[in-house]
């Protein structure tokens, strides 16, 4: 495995000079931050050893390297879903090899349900902490010792001191950022109510199909992680109407330009 994953680093460095300082994953319909970025390369995951092409609508495929501002950086604009049937190696591997790259922060980004009854769609949420309630971890199979300790410690997977700052980023845009737990499931059905009434007993504020296998191996790689999740839509059994992707993707696009100017911000202070 360690193999593919160098062999996938090399690919990317012999097509670019960049040597990105910092790591962006763009979930959902919330691609526009490439706009933000003076591109230097693209390369479709597709051409990638090991890359998929992202299947899902809403997602670009490919991995963006350029600068914003002086800070030279990496997007991965779309990622691979478990519940599109890869194996967590795959799920994993983009941001391990944007890890071996020498980022030294990632910003992971996503679109999740409401699980918290204060939140609304819309509204952009800090990811404190996680629930993996997938069923499978990450991790589990030989450990790659070249990348990081067979038991990782996951205590401070998302620091304190990330959020600070993205929060006096928001604060500096008058944006009203929220704050709380992500529940991971591998999807893809949503969940039924019960299970959403479950969850908020067990302490989530929001809920999604991604984010924590890459969160998982940037904890085991040492990197740190900003999460942001933006509530596109009440989790089921909230609001007596059904759940749908079009929802997701229309809520994406209308906060796509808060949500980049926040992103943009934070990458401008690291
Ligand atoms: N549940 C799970 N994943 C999601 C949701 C949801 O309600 N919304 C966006 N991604």
């Amino acid at each position: 495995m360690i193999k593919a994953i160098e062999e996938a680093v090399a690919f990317v460095r012999s097509r670019t000079r960049i040597q990105p300082q910092a790591g962006v994953v763009l979930g959902s319909g919330l691609g526009s931050v490439v706009d933000a970025v003076e591109v230097e390369t693209e390369i479709p995951y597709a051409e990638i050893p090991g890359g998929k092409a992202a299947t899902v609508w809403g997602h670009q495929g490919k991995m963006i390297l350029g600068r914003v501002g002086k800070l030279p950086v990496v997007l991965l604009g779309g990622r691979m879903h478990y519940y599109e049937g890869y194996d967590m190696q795959e799920v994993m591997l983009l941001a391990r090899v944007i890890g071996r790259l020498g980022i030294k922060k990632l910003i992971v980004t996503n679109a999740a349900g409401g699980v918290n009854t204060s939140f609304k769609p819309g509204d952009l949420m800090l990811i404190s902490d996680h629930i993996n309630f997938s069923g499978v971890n990450p991790l589990r199979g030989p450990n790659l010792e070249e990348l990081g300790v067979r038991f990782p410690d996951l205590s401070d997977a998302y620091p304190e001191s990330l959020r600070d700052l993205a929060r006096d980023v928001g604060r500096g845009l008058k944006q009203k950022l929220r704050e709380g737990v992500y529940l991971f499931l591998s999807g893809p059905t949503y969940e039924t109510p019960a299970e959403i009434r479950a969850f908020r007993t067990l302490g989530a504020d929001a809920v999604g199909m991604s984010t924590v296998p890459e969160v998982v191996a940037m904890a085991h790689m040492n990197i740190p992680v900003l999460g942001i999740s933006c509530i596109t839509n009440m989790a089921a059994g909230v609001l007596k109407q059904k759940l749908t992707h079009q929802e997701v993707m229309d809520t994406t696009a209308r906060v796509q330009n808060e949500f980049t100017a926040l992103v943009v911000g934070i990458l401008q202070r690291f």
